[in-house]
């Protein structure tokens, strides 16, 4: 690690999508307040950022997402109703989320894909590494990754990605890696990347996960990134460029804004951007908490044996 390296401080969550898998549910809600057990699924995502270290935190909204500034925000009236019948241990959980991070929100206008949404967070992150989160991956708490990445990040500079072993016929949901093996069993180099392939296109099983830790050059790149994949201005193909304009020349002028590394993610991540998989999600969550988990799953074990 060397002394230039700052610490790296803000998150970056892109929260401007309709969430249409989810409509109804959605038509009014944006689909980050869908509950996950009794938080809404974004509150986990803004959580995992802070105990990685980061505590500024951008979201990058769109219009109908008023509902997430005012659930980070304070909420008196609620409070002090609380307050008044003495119930501190629901008066705790509604002050949790106000007083998690520093919250900021920037609006994303016209929605032109997972590029363009982190490009309007540009002119907040200005020159330092940040990290983005995608809000439709829930990684568990007692899994670090991020935390991780940002470990390597400051280790071997440049930028950092999440990946995942996933099933091949699982791969064109993804972005997929070509990589390369280093010292680091966990870590891995990244010569190419490309957006949601054909299984016979894909270099590898090695999907994106959506958790980034990027040097600032990328903004650079996104300005120039033509739309791709969906006709959307797409983070993978701007990260594949870095990934391939990296030279050692480059780097040694401050320019490349690359190497890109993956962190091998082996533990346990829950999509919530699928209708299924956010059941599943809510099921094994809540089979794994303290006060619910005894409950529920016994009521699962005599559930499944009737219906089976
Ligand atoms: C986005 C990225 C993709 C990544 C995925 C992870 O796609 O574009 O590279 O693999 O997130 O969840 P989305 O699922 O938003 O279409």
């Amino acid at each position: 690690m060397t002394e230039s390296h700052p610490r790296i401080t803000k998150a970056v969550i892109p929260a401007a999508g309709l969430g249409t898998r989810f409509l109804p549910a959605t038509k009014a809600t944006p689909k980050e307040m869908l509950p996950v057990v009794d938080k809404p699924a974004i509150q986990y995502v803004v959580e995992e950022a802070v105990s990685a270290g980061l505590d500024d935190v951008l979201m990058i909204t769109g219009r109908n997402k008023r509902p997430l500034e005012d659930h980070f925000d304070r909420n008196y009236e609620l409070e002090s109703a609380l307050q008044k019948k003495g119930d501190a241990g629901r008066l705790a959980k509604v002050q949790e989320s106000s007083d998690l991070a520093t919250m900021h929100y920037v609006r994303q206008g016209d929605p032109r894909g997972l590029g363009h949404a982190v490009l309007c967070a540009a002119p907040h992150v200005g020159q330092e590494p940040f990290a983005v989160l995608l809000g439709d991956d829930l990684i568990d708490p007692r899994d670090p990754l991020l935390k991780r990445m940002v470990e390597v990040q400051k280790q071997r500079g440049g930028s950092v990605i999440a990946l995942m072993e996933v099933a091949p016929e699982q791969i064109h949901l993804y972005g997929c890696a070509a990589v390369a093996e280093t010292e680091d069993s966990d870590v891995v180099r990244v010569s190419g990347l490309v957006e949601k392939p054909d299984l016979a296109d894909a270099p590898s099983n090695y999907a994106i996960i959506g958790r980034y830790v990027l040097d600032p050059h990328i903004f650079g790149i996104l300005r120039e990134t033509e739309p791709g994949r969906g006709g959307e201005i797409q983070l993978t193909d701007a990260l594949q460029q870095l990934s391939q304009t990296h030279t050692s020349a480059a780097t040694a002028a401050g320019k490349a804004g690359g190497p890109v590394h993956g962190v091998v993610f082996k533990g346990r991540r829950y999509d919530t951007g699928d209708r299924g998989d956010y059941l599943r999600a809510i099921v094994r969550l809540a089979c794994e908490r303290e006060d619910l988990g005894p409950d529920f799953r016994a009521w699962l074990r005599s559930y499944v044996a009737e219906e089976m």
